[in-house]
């Protein structure tokens, strides 16, 4: 049979995986990652925390890491992510610092990673998950000092940094139109207009099985595709109550193909990336207890109907 990256090729879009460092060593888990997918995700190891756990102190090991997989395996690379609330290190979380002293440190951080790996990445989350639920700003410490401008000010060091990789602001819960998606589709919309170098909008994708709305998710899509924008859904999952059978992992699997068919639909969803590859390995059951079975492959690294479906797409 085909793999992933087989049947999604011909198509013009990549299909990618978050990769976990720490799983490269496992000869089951590699061999399916490099010969499965076209594009990888850092799950962990691009993050702020990783790159630069004390100020001005960078530990590339696992980014290289990364990156030397996908060249070796002919994998474009989705770079994530620079800017973002969460898994900051604590000398940036807690430390104190004017407010023009922290826009250098952010403007520098975007700049020494985007620098490292120029030519080398072709996407980055810039900036991940900027908004709360309602649509309003969240109050990260990024906003906290210095407003809605830390957004516009990470773009354009990225850009200056890297001007032929593309640049992708990432959130969740904003697969479809709510007041999340809305407060998004103002910001990028406004970032365009006012020249602000932003080349794309991820849509994370972390769903529920059986609240799948393809033709929803496609719409949304195109509003943003619309704007001039290419669209990635970065962080493809669809979980369930555990333990699974055989009747929610057959919706699951169409609640796949729905998600592959509402990309395959608009012209400029360039593709789309799974939050990972076994089951065994995912953040789910970690962050929504009593939930799981999230991903392409089982416990024992075979397929599901999940992966079936997401072949079928294609
Ligand atoms: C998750 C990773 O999968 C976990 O290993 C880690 O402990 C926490 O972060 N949105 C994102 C991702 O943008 O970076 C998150 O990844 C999942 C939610």
């Amino acid at each position: 049979d085909p793999t992933l990256r087989e049947v999604a090729e011909p198509t013009g879009r990549f299909i990618g995986t978050a990769i976990n460092d720490g799983l490269l060593s496992n000869s089951t888990y590699r061999n399916i990652a490099a010969t499965e997918f076209d594009s990888v995700t850092a799950e962990n190891v691009m993050k702020w925390d990783t790159v630069e756990p004390q100020r001005g102190q960078f530990n590339w090991s696992g980014a290289d890491r990364l990156v030397q997989f996908a060249q070796q395996n002919d994998q474009l690379v989705y770079g994530h992510t620079l800017v973002w609330h969460s898994q900051m290190p604590g000398w940036l979380q807690n430390g104190s610092f004017s407010n023009s002293e922290f826009r250098t440190i952010m403007t520098d951080h975007v700049t020494t990673q985007v620098s490292r790996y120029r030519g080398q990445v072709q996407r980055w989350d810039v900036v991940n998950e900027a908004f709360n639920e309602d649509g309003t700003f969240r109050q990260s410490k990024f906003y906290q000092q210095l407003g809605s401008s830390y957004i516009a000010d990470a773009f354009r060091a990225a850009r200056a940094a890297d001007p032929n990789a593309k640049l992708f602001i990432n959130d969740y819960n904003t697969e479809t139109a709510n007041a999340k998606s809305d407060g998004l589709y103002r910001l990028v919309r406004d970032l365009k207009a006012q020249g602000v170098p932003i080349d794309g909008v991820g849509f994370q994708n972390h769903l529920i099985v059986g609240q799948v709305n393809g033709s929803a998710i496609q719409q949304n899509l195109k509003r943003f595709a619309d704007l001039g924008l290419e669209v990635v859904i970065t962080e493809l999952d669809i979980r369930m109550r555990t333990p699974a059978d055989s009747t929610k992992l057959q919706q699951q699997a169409r609640d796949y193909r729905a998600v592959a068919d509402a990309c395959l639909a608009v012209s400029a969803c360039s593709g789309i990336t799974v939050w990972g590859i076994s089951d065994r390995d995912s953040w789910v059951p970690d962050v929504f207890p009593g939930e799981g079975a999230a991903c392409p492959w089982d416990d024992n690294y075979r397929p599901k109907p999940a992966y079936e479906a997401l072949r079928a797409a294609f």
